[in-house]
């Protein structure tokens, strides 16, 4: 078994050591996987567009109807207070908020109290390797349910995803829906295609990122053109460059696809151009952006 760090986490307005942290076995997170969670960056002990995870934590909640624990400003205080407490300069903060402690019931049950947990980790950032040479992936058909919608801790299709491309020693599983790209396991997709940036729309099926806003604004910012619309299986494979988006993998290239180098002429195999501006215009908002 790996040893958990001995950092400190927060547990329903406890802050205790990570390894003494315990729930209920009848904790609905537990049983049914019947909770939210978010995963935002911190940057020199700054946090990187705060108030869109926030936002996300919110709408997640709220289609689950589950209590907000706390409010936008409660959030932020807890936050600052484990990024304060947490040795590394760069963080990856994980909050989680379940349903609560109840008797085992499908239904909703209503009146219990959320369990909030959160804790940090330092933040593992792309290795100069990574964003030089690019990562491979894989492709696979997106068997998940269809509210991926919700940043929900229920993550055992993603998981099984992500296990795909591991077994393939890749990075990410790009997902197909009916033939048309959803996201990956634990990131969004996007598709280089004559200059522009292209993403699927927004749907059930994927999760908004934080970072499709972001990279919107980048774009516009680079004077890139940016463009959310179906996107067939062959435009994936078709690609002029494909990238990939997360909140540890800011924006990566992805320079083969199951096996097959991705792009065209002498930057085949290569990360491209557009992905070189939007990592520099990435970089200039972390150091900008962060609160
Ligand atoms: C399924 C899925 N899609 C997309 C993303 C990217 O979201 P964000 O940019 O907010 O990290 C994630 C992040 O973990 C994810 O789990």
């Amino acid at each position: 078994m790996s040893s958990l760090p001995d950092t400190l986490c927060h547990l329903n307005g406890r802050t205790l050591p990570l390894c003494d942290a315990r729930i209920s076995v009848m904790d609905r997170g537990f049983l049914f996987g019947d909770g939210i969670y978010e995963a935002l960056p911190v940057y020199g002990r700054r946090l990187f567009r705060f108030d869109d995870h926030m936002a996300r934590l919110e709408r997640s909640l709220a289609k689950l109807r589950i209590d907000n624990p706390h409010r936008r400003e409660g959030w932020l205080a807890l936050v600052r207070e484990l990024v304060a407490a947490h040795p590394a300069d760069d963080q990856m903060v994980y909050l989680q908020v379940t349903r609560g402690v109840g008797p085992r019931d499908h239904v909703m049950l209503e009146g219990l109290e959320p369990t909030v947990f959160a804790m940090s980790n330092p933040l593992k950032q792309p290795t100069a390797e990574q964003r030089h040479h690019g990562v491979a992936c894989v492709s696979a058909r997106d068997f998940r349910w269809e509210r991926c919608d919700i940043k929900s801790t229920s993550l055992l299709g993603n998981v099984m995803a992500r296990q795909m491309s591991a077994d393939h020693g890749a990075i990410e599983t790009v997902l197909l829906r009916d033939g048309w790209l959803t996201e990956a396991s634990s990131s969004n997709v996007w598709v280089v295609h004559e200059g522009a940036l292209l993403g699927p729309p927004k749907s059930e099926h994927l999760l908004e990122g934080v970072r499709v806003a972001l990279l919107s604004e980048l774009c516009e910012e680079c004077g890139i053109a940016f463009n959310l619309r179906p996107l067939a299986e062959a435009d994936v494979f078709a690609a002029d460059e494909l990238l990939l988006s997360s909140a540890s993998k800011e924006v990566l290239p992805v320079t083969r696809l199951d096996g097959e180098l991705v792009g065209h002429g002498a930057l085949r195999g290569k990360p491209g151009p557009v992905y070189a501006r939007l990592y520099e215009a990435y970089q200039r908002a972390k150091r900008e952006q962060s609160i």
